[in-house]
């Protein structure tokens, strides 16, 4: 009887223990952030949106072991922004395109927008790699976008086609919705040297117009509108290596928009990060503003880690304080350092 009752005190300990360790309470900021199996979450380059009480999160799938012909987007979800599930790879392909040349071709920084007319959930994606005359084996010449739909937001999305958006390249796409609900697309192009800012079609699986051209040779560009003004980030062209970035504010998505000036100090490269995008939580009683960035790892692009600190905004003025564990509240939209 005694050995019963211990194996069942056992067994309560262990699980205890178990579901324990996989609940996180704070985000760890360049640290390793393990999914609720316990894996390093592996969402790169990636774009959140929510839907009713669910973020979802995807990105660039990078774990170990991948087949190398195909390309993967991972999705994960959360209803506190800090707990994230594994939902599978929403999108898998092999080489979408044959003007693409090669094996090294790219899909990075997926995005994914909900179109609440058509009911579908469409993926824009950066397609990249060498065509017909590229020098470089790792050349970017493909320059366009990709994009896939899915009925559920956890796919599995289908692969539609690929453009070049306004018919300009586009290399780092960025995500931006609008309190307002309208969605927009931001993507880089290297030739115009800057950054556009374009609504989408009605079905989302076209860029429509152009609602702003940014000069500035910048990547990595993330959105914000936080009370009357809009925030751009963008991050400086050096590939894979942080450098530091910076911000620009308008009145409006279609500018005027002001000079850039650093968002944390210059010496930092950003913390080690690149721009990614920007989540706003409207809570109860506080709205918080969190930058997403990427730390990446060029030659173990599996270990790349994530820099999310809520920012300090208004008026004009955006700063990424310096990365330590915090936690939120996406009730009452309140976040907290985890030691105060
Ligand atoms: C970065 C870009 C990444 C990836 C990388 C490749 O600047 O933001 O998404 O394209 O360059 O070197």
């Amino acid at each position: 009887m005694k050995k019963i009752y211990f194996l069942l005190l056992a067994f309560t300990v262990f699980w205890g223990f178990a579901g324990f360790a996989q609940k996180q309470t704070a985000i760890y900021p360049k640290e390793v952030w393990p999914d609720s199996d316990g894996n390093h979450i592996q969402a790169h380059g990636g774009g959140i949106i929510k839907i009713k009480k669910t973020y979802y999160w995807y990105g660039e799938q990078r774990r170990q072991g991948l087949d190398s012909n195909y390309r993967y987007v991972s999705c994960y979800a959360s209803k506190d922004l800090i707990n994230w599930e594994f939902k599978g790879d929403a999108f898998k392909s092999t080489k979408p395109d044959t003007a693409i040349k090669g094996h090294r071709w790219v899909l990075e920084r997926p995005k994914v927008y909900y179109n609440s007319k058509t009911k579908k959930y469409v993926m824009y994606m950066h397609l990249d790699g060498g065509i017909r005359g590229s020098k470089n084996p790792y050349a970017y010449d493909f320059a366009r976008v990709g994009v896939a739909i899915s009925d559920k937001p956890t796919g599995p999305f289908n692969y539609v086609k690929s453009f070049r958006p306004l018919g300009k390249e586009s290399r780092d796409i960025g995500q931006f919705i609008d309190d307002d609900g309208s969605a927009y697309l931001i993507f880089e192009s290297r030739p115009d040297k800057g950054f556009y800012i374009a609504s989408l079609s009605e079905d989302y699986l076209n860029v429509e117009k152009e609602v702003a051209f940014i000069k500035s040779p910048l990547e990595g560009g993330a959105i914000v509108h936080y009370e009357n003004k809009y925030y751009a980030v963008g991050s400086a062209l050096t590939g894979w290596n942080p450098n530091p970035n910076k911000v620009a504010t308008a009145p409006s998505l279609s500018g005027p928009w002001s000079e850039f000036v650093d968002i944390a100090p210059a010496e930092t490269k950003t913390y080690g990060s690149q721009s990614t995008m920007f989540v706003k939580v409207v809570g109860k009683k506080a709205t918080t503003v969190i930058f997403l960035g990427d730390v990446w790892k060029p030659r173990t692009q599996w270990d790349s880690r994530y820099l999310w600190m809520p920012v300090e905004i208004g008026e004009g003025k955006l700063w990424l304080p310096e990365p330590k564990p915090w936690t939120i509240d996406v009730k009452s939209g309140r976040w907290n350092y985890l030691n105060k």
